[in-house]
């Protein structure tokens, strides 16, 4: 199947879910729900979800079982992004090209919505006792999401980030520092899944947790050089966009071309993974495409 098409079906699909779940929610139409709703439902590409739902076809998971995996990654995430906004972190008044959510609710309020999603992210968990997944999957499932979220992940990362300003980062610190902040969560979305599929073989997890670790590189990585073309685009209209102090990113500390090269490199690394799960017959076609849209995205 064509990735674009996949994509759009999956991104509905996920929308719809989170959409009807924030209907549920008590205290609609309060401040604090609204915050939610806006930090989760105003744009976002879903390429977690969208990876979920690539991993649960290769490897057989319900439908219905991904739907409540990929919302729980994705309220985590959105939780994220709100955070990371905050004057006291990235200080960015703008997200997905609108006001960032304490622009728009005040920080009290983002701050308690972030909270709110994270919380989400676990409770939402709870429905999967609607379906045959054994209580042992099920403790697995929230030992992933809380560990790499927490210290032994993202904010681990998030933390690295702040720290490491204005001061000397080698490559490989900076790679680091990208695996926790942003590929802790993407790999956790691919555990996730595996864990709820009956048909996954651990000899599997080595190639795939590969393939995963390059990707979230990339992805950092083209996302890093996309914010730098904008903020050399807004720094010559004189716009202050996004967050344009940010020292520490790859095409700021080893310049735009080192960073398409590195893109290639880690492009082809995710293929070579990839291989192995092909010769295990496993069908790699959409991971494939997965890879190449990551490294050559606009937005
Ligand atoms: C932005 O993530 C922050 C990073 C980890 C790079 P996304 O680019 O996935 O954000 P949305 O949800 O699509 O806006
Ligand atoms: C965001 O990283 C990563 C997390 C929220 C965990 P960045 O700060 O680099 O991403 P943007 O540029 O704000 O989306
Ligand atoms: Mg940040
Ligand atoms: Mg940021």
């Amino acid at each position: 199947m064509d990735l674009l098409k996949f994509f759009s079906i999956k991104q509905n699909r996920i929308n719809n879910f989170m959409f009807a779940l924030l209907e549920t929610l008590p205290f609609q139409d309060t401040l604090l729900v609204d915050a939610m709703k806006y930090g989760v439902l105003l744009g976002g590409k879903r390429i977690r979800p969208v990876l979920m739902y690539i991993i649960g076809k290769m490897f057989q998971v319900n439908l219905n079982v991904v739907d409540v995996l990929a919302s729980s990654i994705e309220f985590m995430h959105a939780y994220s992004l709100i955070h990371d906004d905050l004057p006291s972190l990235d200080n960015d008044i703008l997200r997905r090209g609108q006001d960032s959510c304490h622009i728009k609710f005040g920080e009290s309020t983002a701050i308690l919505a972030g909270n709110s999603l994270q919380c989400l992210a676990f409770n939402i968990l709870s429905r999967l006792d609607k379906f045959k997944i054994s209580n042992a999957r099920k403790i697995k499932i929230i030992l992933e999401l809380s560990s790499s979220a927490g210290v032994h992940g993202m904010c681990a990362g998030q933390f690295f980030d702040l720290s490491l300003k204005n001061t000397s980062v080698k490559p490989f610190e900076l790679e680091q520092m990208y695996l926790y902040k942003t590929g802790s969560l993407i790999n956790s979305s691919v555990r996730l899944v595996v864990i709820s599929s009956k048909i996954f073989k651990k000899k599997f997890l080595f190639s795939l947790e590969q393939y995963v670790k390059n990707i979230s590189l990339a992805f950092q990585i083209q996302d890093d050089i996309l914010d730098f073309i904008d903020d050399k685009n807004c720094k010559n209209t004189s716009v202050h966009y996004s967050n344009c102090s940010k020292t520490h990113t790859f095409p700021l500390m080893f310049g735009l071309q080192e960073s398409q090269r590195k893109l290639k490199i880690l492009y082809k690394n995710s293929l070579a993974y990839l291989k192995n799960l092909s010769n295990e017959s496993i069908d790699i076609r959409l991971l494939e495409k997965l890879a190449y849209y990551i490294i050559t995205r606009v937005k």
